[in-house]
C-alpha cells in the first residue's frame, strides 16, 4: 500500500491526459504537492483544478515545459530550482508517438527529442536537488515496445529510415538504457531510478495514427490502471532503495537482452551529453 506523501514535491511531466493526469491526481490524493510540468498551461490549470476539487488540496502547481525545446527545459529547471528546495520524485511521464518524421525548430527529430532528450536535460537539471532531497526517486515511463527496438547510432533520428512504430520503439529502449546507466551514475547517493511499462493504455497517445490503428483503443486498459504501477513506484516504502530495474506494470521483470548493453547506454549518454550541452 503506498504511503502518505504529505511534504513530498513531485514533479509529472505530461499530466494534461492520459496516463500522467492519473498519475498526478493519485499522488495529490496521497497528499504530495504536485507541479504539473505542462506544454500547454491553460490545460495544465484545467487539469489543476479537477484534482484540487477531487482532493481538497491547493498544492498542485502548473509550470510550462515543451520537452521538445531544450531552453524551454531549461526554463522549467530555472524556475523550479528557484521556488523549491526539494524534490522527492520526478516521473518522465511525457511522451508521443509520432506518425511521420518532423523535426523541432532546434533541427531534432520530435519522437527522440520528446520521448529521449527532453527527460535526459529535465533530469541531468534537477538531480543536484534530487540528490540534496534524498532519499528520492527517478520513475521514467518505458514500454515494452522497448523489446523489438534496436539501438541504432546511425539513426538515432531516424535520418537514414523512419517508421513510426520502430522510432517509437527505439525510443523507448533508448529512455531504459538512459535509465540503467542513471542508476550506475547515482549509485549511493539515495537517489533511485526505475523504468515502467504502464500497460496498453487508453489515451491520447494514439490520436495522432490513421483511423485504421485507432481501433485497437477499445482493447486497452483505463488510465488508472496504467497510473497505478507508477504510484506504486514513486510511494511504497518498500521500494525506497530498489533502484536500476525495470518493471512491467506492476510486477519487476527482465527487460530485452540489449537493454543491458552496458556500453551502449555509455555511448547514448555521451551522445545526449552532447545533444543536451551544456548541462550545468
Ligand atoms: N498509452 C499506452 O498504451 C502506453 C503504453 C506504454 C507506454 N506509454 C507511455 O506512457 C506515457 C504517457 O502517455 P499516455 O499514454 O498517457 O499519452 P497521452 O494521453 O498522449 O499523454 C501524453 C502527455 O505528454 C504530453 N506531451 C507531449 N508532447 C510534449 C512535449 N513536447 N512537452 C511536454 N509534454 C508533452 C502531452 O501534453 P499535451 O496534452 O500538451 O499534448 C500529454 O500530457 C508516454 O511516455 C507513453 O509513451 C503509454
Amino acid at each position: 500500500m503506498p504511503a502518505n506523501l504529505e511534504g513530498h514535491v513531485c514533479i509529472v511531466t505530461g499530466p494534461t491526459s492520459g496516463i500522467g493526469k492519473q498519475t498526478a491526481l493519485e499522488l495529490a490524493r496521497l497528499g504530495a504537492q504536485v507541479v504539473l510540468a505542462c506544454r500547454d498551461a491553460g490545460k495544465g490549470e484545467a487539469v489543476r483544478d479537477e484534482i484540487v476539487s477531487g482532493t481538497r488540496t491547493s498544492r498542485t502547481e502548473v509550470m510550462q515545459i515543451d520537452l521538445a525545446d531544450p531552453a524551454s527545459v531549461r526554463t522549467f529547471a530555472a524556475n523550479f530550482l528557484a521556488t523549491h528546495s526539494r524534490l522527492d520524485v520526478l516521473i518522465n511521464n511525457a511522451g508521443i508517438l509520432a506518425f511521420r518524421r518532423r523535426l523541432t525548430p532546434g533541427g531534432v527529430e520530435t519522437t527522440f527529442a520528446v520521448n529521449v532528450l527532453g527527460p535526459f536535460l529535465l533530469t541531468a537539471l534537477l538531480l543536484p536537488l534530487l540528490k540534496s532531497s534524498a532519499p528520492s526517486r527517478i520513475i521514467n515511463v518505458g514500454s515494452a515496445t522497448h523489446s523489438s527496438g534496436r539501438v541504432e547510432f546511425d539513426n538515432l533520428q531516424g535520418e537514414r529510415e523512419f517508421r513510426f512504430i520502430r522510432a517509437y520503439s527505439n525510443s523507448k529502449l533508448d529512455l531504459l538504457l538512459l535509465s540503467y546507466e542513471l542508476a550506475r551514475r547515482v549509485q549511493g547517493t539515495g537517489v533511485t531510478v526505475n523504468c515502467v511499462h504502464p500497460g496498453t493504455i487508453r489515451t491520447g497517445l494514439y490520436n495522432g495514427l490513421p483511423a485504421a490503428f485507432r481501433f485497437v483503443k477499445f482493447f486497452m486498459r483505463s488510465p488508472a490502471v496504467g497510473a497505478a504501477p507508477i504510484v506504486r513506484l514513486a510511494a511504497s516504502p518498500e521500494l525506497r532503495d530498489v533502484s536500476g530495474r525495470y518493471f512491467d506494470r506492476l510486477r519487476e521483470a527482465r527487460s530485452s537482452a540489449a537493454s543491458y548493453d552496458v556500453g551502449a547506454g555509455q555511448r547514448l549518454w555521451s551522445v545526449c551529453e552532447a545533444l543536451a550541452a551544456p548541462l550545468g
